[in-house]
């Protein structure tokens, strides 16, 4: 059996769950649940990054320390993602033990290799980025380019990553490993930061106690991204001592916000590098979510609060939306009427029609059995070929591709109702050979939607008069044109997604 490790970024406990984090958290779970249905053991992280200046200052404001300003926020994220039915196996906080020891035996690999070096800097930095930048990088005012806030000065004896020393061989790792970085205009960004020059980037704080000391100098504190992204190895025990983590590592997919491209892309592994580790299989890298052309963060104020979007549309609406509506590594501009607009359209009529449709047939025309497929139905071979495309385009990572191939067969079952139109028919044979291959497209649609709608899948699933969850088919075995075997109960129930006036 093959392992599929993936990750999300781990979240800053200075604001609350908002839909940007969402986004980023459900296409990893769905991916996940994907790698499920293939037959991998999957193991899916998401968490929160706790330390650093700009958890201190929010801890700060809030009269707490940090780490109790941390315990407060860590299990509102850890909540929305039940809430959104995120199967993540995982949560790591980088307070957690196993992750102090992790981060100290990358940092202790780092500097023995030599890589790491005492220096002095001088500069600006954003608290918000957690990150110096240059004059040149400035907005007009010394405005930090990302957040347009002021930057601080700032002079500190630090030690610095030798980042500039691995030019030459994160190129030749991209060149070799051509397709690691998805989508691939995303890719080109990553080889653009390379070959605009490396900074080496210092990894260590005096000014700021908050943080994990280093091993050989600790009145120096690690700089937050190094600890931070040390997080997707110590989930699976690097630093316990043992090469247990190597059956986990290297990850197949970071997912991340084309915001961190540098540190996973670049930073990342260079590090890895130096340190001895293997490099990540894959990155795949989301666009923004924009809200009126802004990305959605605390400090722009637009923040939009996934679990009131739940209110609207349920959590598979919800989760539906932000896979199908955005191409994965482009933005997406979130508003309320996109989100109904998609939901009325995909999930009420199309999904929601097909399943209330067939159900009352065959209530009405197959005495609430349902009949089996046949062979040679037309839609069988529509059938296969939308599994082996919803399959090429997860496995591109490209859930709204993915779900618009599951769709077509969604159409295509729609447009074989219409044609034979199996409700003015008298009960029999024929109408009998009709339903039957609608069930079937059905049951396939059911198991290649899981993943997106893992409720609402189950639910439909049983309807269907299927037992067992969804979530143990097989994609191959189990989407193979005729498992739907008859004579079991096919049972209406309320609207599965009720249309939203
Ligand atoms: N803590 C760092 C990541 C460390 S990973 C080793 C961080 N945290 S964050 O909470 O500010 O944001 C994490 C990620 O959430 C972003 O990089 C991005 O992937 C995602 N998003 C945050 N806001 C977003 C949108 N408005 N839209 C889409 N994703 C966004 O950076």
């Amino acid at each position: 059996m093959s392992r599929f490790y993936a990750t999300t970024p781990i979240y800053y406990v200075n604001a609350e769950p908002h839909l940007g984090h969402a986004y980023t958290t459900i296409v990893g779970d769905a991916l996940s649940r994907w790698h499920r249905l293939l037959g991998d053991e999957v193991l899916y992280l998401t968490g929160t990054d706790e330390h650093g200046l700009k958890i201190q200052q929010a801890a700060d404001a809030a009269g707490l320390a940090p780490k109790d300003f941390a315990d407060q926020i860590a299990p509102k994220f850890a909540d929305a993602w039940q809430r959104l039915d995120i199967a993540n196996d995982d949560f790591i906080r980088t307070t957690e033990e196993r992750h102090r020891a992790a981060v100290r035996e990358l940092l202790q690999r780092c500097y023995d290799a030599g890589d790491i070096e005492l220096d002095t800097y001088r500069g600006k930095y954003c608290v918000a980025c957690e990150e110096y930048f240059t004059e040149d990088e400035l907005l007009e005012g010394s405005l930090c380019p990302v957040h347009k806030r002021p930057v601080d000065d700032f002079e500190e004896e630090n030690y610095f990553f030798r980042l500039s020393r691995f030019e030459d061989r994160l190129l030749e790792h991209y060149r070799t490993h051509p397709n690691a970085i998805v989508p691939e205009f995303r890719a080109n960004e990553a080889l653009g930061l390379i070959r605009s020059g490396l900074r080496d980037f210092s990894v260590s704080r005096t000014s700021l106690s908050w943080g994990i000391p280093l091993p050989w100098d600790p009145a120096h504190v690690a700089y937050v991204w190094f600890d931070a992204l040390t997080n997707y190895l110590a989930a699976v025990g690097f630093g316990d001592g043992t090469d247990r983590y190597q059956d986990w590592w290297p990850v197949n997919y970071h997912l991340i916000g084309k915001d961190i491209i540098r540190h996973h892309c670049v930073y990342w592994p260079a590090m890895l590098m130096s340190a001895g580790v293997e490099l990540p299989r894959g990155w795949a890298v989301g666009g923004w979510l924009l809200v009126d052309g802004e990305k959605m963060a605390k400090s722009s104020g637009n923040v939009v609060t996934p679990l009131d979007l739940v209110d609207i549309v349920g959590v598979d609406g919800f989760r539906y939306y932000v896979l199908a509506d955005t191409a994965y590594g482009n933005d997406g501009d979130f508003s309320y009427d996109g989100l109904v607009g998609r939901y009325n359209a995909d999930l009420a009529n199309n999904l929601g029609n097909l399943a209330a449709r067939v159900a009352t047939v065959v209530a009405k025309k197959c005495g609430g059995v349902g009949p089996a497929p046949s062979a040679d139905s037309a839609l069988a071979e529509i059938a296969t070929a939308v599994v082996a495309d919803t399959t090429r385009r997860w496995d591109e990572v490209a859930p709204h591709r993915a779900l618009e191939a599951t769709w077509s067969l969604i159409h295509a079952a729609n447009s074989y109702l219409e044609t034979h139109e199996p409700w003015k028919m008298e009960p029999g044979a024929a109408v009998d050979a009709v339903m039957g291959d609608a069930l079937e497209a059905l049951r396939l649609v059911t198991i290649l939607a899981s993943p997106a709608l893992p409720g609402t899948a189950q639910v439909l699933w049983e309807r269907l008069g299927m037992t067992g969850a969804v979530t143990d088919q097989r994609i191959g075995p189990d989407t193979e044109w005729g498992g739907y075997l008859g004579g079991v109960n096919v049972t209406k129930g309320d609207p599965l997604f009720p249309r939203i006036t």
